[in-house]
Formats: C-alpha cells, structure tokens, sequence
C-alpha cells in the first residue's frame, strides 16, 4: 500500500520531501537485523530503545531479530534550540532493570553531535553491561563534536535536520513513514 499517499496532514509545514524511502528503510532495517543476529547468536540480547525518537525504528528492528531479545526503553530529553542540542541531557525515565552482565545494544533514532550518546555510554557503562554497542538508524558525519563508535549503522545522511520514523520537529511528523526534509527549513 502507498502509504505516503495517506499522509497529507502531519503538521502545518506540509509534507516533507523524501531523503529515505519506507522500502529503503525496511530494506536497511532487514539487513541489520540479520547482521545483529549473526553477532549475537547464542545469546541472549537486551534492546534498550531510546525514547522517543527510536520507537519505530526499535519495533521494526526487533522483529528481524532471530535470538532471544529482551527489551527495555529509556526516556531522554536533550535540551538545545529547536533543531539544535546542546549537549545537555535529561533522563526522563530509566532502564527498570539492572543490565549487569547482560549484552545491551543501544538503539536511537539519530547520532548529529554524538554528545547524547557519549553521555548515556557513560552512564550505561557503570552499570557493568556484558557488552555495550550502538545501533544508530542515521549518522549525520557532519555534525559530530564527539568520537561515538556506531556499531550497526543504517544511513549515514548530509546535515539536514530530518524528520518522521520516529523523528519530530516540534513533537509533530513522528508517524511519517518515511524520513523526510524540508527544502524551505520551517525555522
Ligand atoms: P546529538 O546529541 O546532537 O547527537 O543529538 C541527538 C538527538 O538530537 C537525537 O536523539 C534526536 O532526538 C535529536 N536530533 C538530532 N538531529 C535531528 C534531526 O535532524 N531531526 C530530529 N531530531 C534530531
Ligand atoms: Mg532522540
């Protein structure tokens, strides 16, 4: 089905241009699951979503997973501008359970200056994970301030600040199914 025939009335900057396709993303999606399956094989993986960005890129993810996945989320607020962080997180809710020992993989939206994810590394480290690796669903190279290590990757893309799959400019055009951009930035 077309979704993206459905989807004229997300927010009132009209709708965004296509940077990546639904069947792009679903097709990148299925290859990093196999990849995840492979490496992890044998084990036993916990998914620790990133809210609220990563909600749709962590369901879809976790149904291409063949091993035995638990899941967690941790909810995160970034303070900055509208379309710029500053580096300054919030935790707005936390793992509920401890994830010593275990094999944590990460899972957010979007890596720009990677300072969000240098911090929650950090913070997650101190809990003595098994193993602690990074899957990011897009990388902007561009932006970064911080050295992050992304271990699965699904597109690295130029700097423009995207929305939909789980992304949002002003908490609006999360539900798109596809990422987009606006030609005209709305700010
Ligand atoms: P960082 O700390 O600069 O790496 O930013 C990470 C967070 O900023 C992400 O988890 C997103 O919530 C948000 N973010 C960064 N770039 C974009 C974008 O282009 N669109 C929507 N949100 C973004
Ligand atoms: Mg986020």
């Amino acid at each position: 089905m077309d979704y993206m025939r459905t989807q004229k009335n997300l927010g009132p900057h009209g709708l965004p241009d296509v940077l990546i396709s639904s069947q792009d993303l679903h097709h990148r999606i299925e290859e990093l699951g196999r990849q995840i399956t492979n490496d992890y094989r044998g084990r036993q993986l916990t998914v620790l979503g990133i809210l609220k960005g990563s909600f749709l890129f962590m369901a879809d993810l976790v149904r291409m997973l063949d091993i035995p996945v638990m899941t967690e989320f941790m909810g995160i607020s970034s303070y900055g501008t509208q379309t710029h962080s500053s580096g300054e997180v919030r935790i707005t809710s936390d793992v509920k359970h401890p994830i010593d020992g275990l094999d944590v993989l990460i899972v957010e939206d979007i890596v720009d200056t990677g300072l969000t994810m240098e911090y929650l590394v950090k913070y997650l480290q101190v809990r003595n994970p098994r193993t602690l690796k990074i899957c990011s669903l897009l990388h902007k190279p561009a932006k970064q301030l911080k050295p992050v290590t992304i271990d699965y990757l699904g597109f690295s893309i130029p700097d423009h600040f995207v929305v939909g799959y789980g992304l949002d400019f002003q908490g609006l055009y999360r539900n798109l199914n596809y990422i987009g951009h606006f030609t005209t930035p709305p700010v």
